[in-house]
């Protein structure tokens, strides 16, 4: 597939510090083969996350400029909910810091003790904040998004008739929440259809449970539906939006990915006054005034801003066109990846890569440090070494899934970058059986990946 030109040019560059193979065989060494340990100084082209890593536009960058800092009342504010009503069609808006401070606002509101939330899939701060009311988090997305070979268009939905089976096992009146997120990131990018979130809200809707949408990719999900799904074809993406946030009764939002700012979050309320009243009660103690929620003023101008440039279907197009061309160029090289590509990321496919190595040494890891060393890539594990060991056997669990993720900032790498991304897996796969697995030298209870230390066997 042709890559998809870039739909800006650069006004501002932020230089880069080329290292040498030798330098990165000892930084990494330095970092315990751990990549959130390495200097951000010392990494090429950082794929870590898409989160709060975006470009943000001269129109953002000017926007800064007049954001008001007042502390109550601020211009700023008026600004956002604007946007954010006009993107979202909801009546009541509230900013947060970030995504899980939504979370943390939100969850308490509607579960607790004895409730469940069922989810196409909690991304792990949601699946945090459903576990700290005291209720229980249940993923169900559908059974093709396990199979990451086989071409399915939206991998990311709730598998419906399971969700009604749980809804009867527990009881409509237990059920404290619906929480679809778009996309399904634990899926991998994956999108959720417009059917599906029709039928999910109708269910929902039907025994009186509410529906949060995760709306930290909601322009990228709704790209999916206009290309993927039939009857959307014609219709603008913000057309899309709004009929997406139609089948919700809130949001959450991390506004660090498809809102484009390097900080910032949102709860918004499609018409329930006393859920705002509520949300407003918690935001003050924990964000700050509703005015600003944990923001300051050129935040919120920024985020204004940045709402209505993600709904932008040119530079959504260039945005979902790096992933395919990513996709197409590691196909084309018989290297196999989570199919088809995500929105934020490409998920390769490391125990068909490194087919030597066991779960037990890494295989994911083990290509992601060596996606450094070879061309200061920073990628990460999303397979047994990001699993903690079984907290009753201490045993090493066996994910089911070995991913090296590779997520993509917006509008920040070239065309040239991404080549040198793919340029670097073929190398690897052309070395591959001289590459070794990792062993873990120091873990923490949880959480491990961020921290541990690890060296070669
Ligand atoms: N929901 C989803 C779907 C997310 O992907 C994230 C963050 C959050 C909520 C939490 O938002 O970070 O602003 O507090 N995902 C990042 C990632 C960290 O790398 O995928 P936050």
């Amino acid at each position: 597939k042709k890559y998809v030109a870039e739909p800006f040019k650069i006004k501002m560059v932020e230089p880069l510090r080329m290292t040498t193979k030798e330098e990165r065989i000892e930084k990494i060494k330095e970092a315990n083969y751990n990549l959130f340990a390495l200097r951000a100084e010392d990494v090429y082209i950082d794929l870590l996350t898409d989160s709060g890593t975006g470009a943000m536009s001269s129109n953002q960058w000017a926007g800064l400029m007049l954001g008001d800092e007042s502390y109550s009342g601020a211009s700023s504010f008026f600004k956002l909910v604007e946007s954010a009503k006009d993107v979202f069609g909801y009546e009541y808006i509230q900013p947060v810091h970030q995504g899980r401070a939504a979370e943390k606002v939100v969850m308490p509101l509607l579960l607790g003790e004895g409730k469940v939330a069922i989810s196409n899939m909690h991304f792990d701060t949601t699946r945090a904040h459903v576990e700290l009311t005291g209720a229980k988090a249940i993923d169900n997305v559908v059974a093709e998004a396990l199979d990451t070979t086989t071409f399915a268009p939206f991998k990311g939905n709730m598998d419906i008739e399971k969700m009604e089976k749980l809804i009867s096992e527990y009881g409509s009146e237990n059920v404290g929440a619906i929480i679809m997120t778009v996309t399904n990131n634990t899926a991998g990018g994956q999108p959720v259809s417009m059917s599906n979130m029709r039928d999910v809200y109708a269910i929902a809707q039907k025994n009186n449970i509410k529906v949060v949408i995760d709306a930290a990719r909601y322009a990228e999900n709704a790209y999916f539906i206009k290309t993927r799904e039939e009857g959307y074809q014609d219709k603008s993406i913000k057309e899309i939006v709004r009929e997406m946030f139609s089948y919700g009764d809130l949001l959450t939002m991390s506004s660090k990915k498809d809102a484009i700012v390097n900080m910032g979050g949102l709860i918004a309320i499609k018409n329930d006054e006393e859920m705002y009243n509520d949300v407003k009660a918690r935001t003050i103690p924990f964000e700050g005034f509703v005015s600003y929620g944990g923001l300051a003023g050129r935040d919120l101008e920024a985020l204004a801003i940045g709402l209505q440039e993600g709904i932008d279907y040119d530079y959504l197009n260039y945005r979902i066109g790096q992933m395919e061309y990513i996709g197409s160029r590691l196909e084309e090289a018989g290297i196999s990846f989570q199919s088809p590509v995500g929105g934020h990321a490409v998920f390769v496919d490391a125990k068909k890569v490194l087919p030597h190595i066991p779960y037990y040494q890494y295989p994911a890891q083990a290509l992601a440090v060596e996606l450094y060393i070879e061309a200061g890539i920073r990628s990460c594990d999303i397979g047994s070494y990001m699993l903690d060991n079984d907290p009753v056997t201490g045993e090493q669990r066996e994910a089911e899934l070995e991913l090296t993720r590779l997520a993509i900032p917006r509008r920040v790498y070239t065309q040239a970058h991404l080549d040198v991304v793919c340029d670097a897996i073929i190398a690897i796969k052309e070395r591959a059986d001289e590459i070794r697995g990792y062993e873990i030298t120091w873990q923490p209870k949880v959480l491990r990946h961020f921290t541990s230390k690890l060296r070669p066997v």
